[in-house]
């Protein structure tokens, strides 16, 4: 479609060509909210209440998920940000309800709290307290809300109580909770095993997705997300953070010379696209995201530096496994109009008529187009590919290696379809720094030398990773060989001879 100023105005004169009679008020009926927020995740439900405690200066937000008997019966979100008063509670709660907004704002349209609430949950409560004010308190219930539009009013001795609770956050001014109660999609049956499993994958999912979309205010420190389960008898189970997942986090480049910045100046647009190429198909979690990697390749979009899209081609291009290495990234605080505009549910753009030609027209700096780095993260991937199957198969590491590491080696080589190599601690008599067992494929390291080695921190089944992949480097081969011949001997007495002197020096 093209759409330019003469199009519009001809249409709006061949509206008011219509002749009406009159108007009649036609508000929304009730049930319209069983509409909102239908394309919600859980993780994507949490995140636009990250955002709204995000926009409310909130340096710690804490998600606990709450069981009784083994049944999951809540969700709730507290931070630490300015908290509301009485009448910005009650625009909170408003559907559409308007406010002011600052340009750095990640909030725009007056939904996301009761759109992502109502895809999870039937019941919303939100407590919040301004600092030096009074505890104010608001209840959607989705079932009296369909019938009229009727909020509860919260004791606000109730919602004072909830908001002085102790929930392990550092001090904070004010404050606000938000609790989901009638979630839908936690498990009925209430089984031990059922209720773990449905954790831990949630855990892991809202862990990647807010990881992720949030990574530079968590790298910055801006905000510190958090996740734990309180179990109302037996209390609070171990809290986990949530660490930065960064899709750029590349260690080296995968092509010279890029990333380039592609420039559109046009006609008061002006907008920069980064172009990144990733050095080869890699294990990090900076590059496996969520695990879908077709999908990750295109365009990341930044909105006040929260992450709203997550790869996509926006029609430039399909998605095509030959640019599984291609990420571009591009910085917006606003809709631009026929450029593209920010979805309502901040998870992705929608390009206007504007935004291919422009893209295929901008150059960068030294002359390159967006057809040039298609075909240099093409050539990339094609590259890394010949460098693999010219790499020899290895054994797989096993245990003693941190997960992250083992896939990161996997990644690397291929695969000898034999006994991992395991790196373990045990008490070796004497001297003697490593000892080799190669029935049982594990490389047994002299505890004594322990606590040396890692700097008096408290050991555990995977640490010291640098130094045990140097000696996986090393070994491997010793392990991999059908017999070990006088080369691999000599090798192996020198080893000793040398790594334990170097043990000893530690000490
Ligand atoms: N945790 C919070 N702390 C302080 N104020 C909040 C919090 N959560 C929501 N609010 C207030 O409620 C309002 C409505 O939130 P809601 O998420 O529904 O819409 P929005 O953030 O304004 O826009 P969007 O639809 O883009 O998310 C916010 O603008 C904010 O004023
Ligand atoms: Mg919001």
């Amino acid at each position: 479609m093209v759409c330019c100023v003469n199009s519009l105005s001809a249409t709006a004169s061949a509206v008011s060509a219509v002749p009406t009679t009159g108007t009649v008020r036609l508000p929304p009926a009730p049930r319209s909210l069983d509409a909102l927020g239908r394309n919600h995740t859980l993780e994507g439900a949490l995140a636009e209440l990250v955002d709204n405690s995000i926009d409310a200066g909130a340096e710690h937000v804490l998600m606990r998920f709450v069981q009784r008997n083994e049944q999951l019966e809540q969700l709730v979100v507290i931070d630490d940000g300015h908290g509301m008063s009485e009448g910005e509670i009650d625009v909170a709660m408003t559907i559409g309800g308007e406010r002011d907004y600052e340009t750095a704002e990640i909030g725009r349209f007056g939904f996301g709290l009761k759109a992502a609430s109502f895809s999870q949950a039937s019941v919303l409560t939100v407590m919040s307290r301004r600092a030096g004010g009074s505890a104010v308190g608001r209840r959607w219930r989705l079932e009296s809300a369909r019938k009229d539009f009727v909020c509860d009013v919260i004791d606000t001795a109730y919602a004072g109580k909830a908001l002085d609770h102790d929930w392990e956050l550092p001090p904070g001014s004010g404050g606000t909770i938000v609790r989901w109660d009638q979630v839908k999609g936690f498990p009925l049956s209430g089984s031990v095993a059922e209720t773990q499993r449905f954790l831990q994958d949630a855990f892991a999912r809202i862990r990647t997705h807010l990881g992720l979309i949030y990574h530079r205010l968590l790298e910055r420190g801006t905000v510190n997300l958090f996740l734990d389960v309180e179990d109302v008898d037996e209390g609070l189970g171990q809290r986990v953070d949530v660490p930065p997942i960064d899709p750029f986090g590349y260690p080296r480049t995968g092509a010279a010379h890029w990333p380039k910045e592609l420039v559109i100046a046009d006609e008061g647009i002006s907008l920069a696209v980064k172009c990144h190429i990733w050095p080869g198909r890699s294990a990090l979690d900076e590059f496996r995201l969520d695990g879908d990697v077709l999908a990750r390749q295109g365009l990341y979009v930044y909105y006040n530096n929260r992450l709203i899209q997550r790869g996509g081609w926006n029609g430039l291009q399909h998605n095509d496994k030959q640019l599984n290495l291609a990420r571009m990234s591009l910085e917006i605080d606003r809709d631009i109009p026929e450029v593209l505009s920010i979805k309502p549910e901040k998870n992705g753009i929608e390009t206007g008529p504007r935004f291919a030609s422009l893209l295929r027209a901008a150059e960068t700096a030294d002359g390159s187009s967006f057809a040039d780095y298609i075909d240099a993260a093409r050539d990339a991937l094609k590259e890394s590919n010949r460098r693999d199957r010219g790499r020899k198969a290895r054994l797989p590491a096993g245990s003693g290696f941190a997960p992250r590491l083992r896939r990161a080696l996997s990644a690397e080589f291929p695969l000898r379809d034999e006994e991992p190599l395991s790196i373990r601690w045990a008490p070796i008599g004497g001297d003697d720094f490593f000892a080799i067992d190669r029935d049982e494929c594990v490389l047994w390291l002299n505890k004594r030398y322990r606590t040396a080695l890692s700097g008096g921190r408290a050991g555990s089944l995977n640490d010291l990773p640098v130094v045990k992949l140097l000696l996986f480097l090393l070994f491997e081969e010793i392990f991999a060989g059908q017999n070990i011949g006088p080369r691999d001997r000599d090798n192996l007495e020198l080893w000793q001879e040398l790594l334990t002197v170097a043990a000893k020096a530690e000490q």
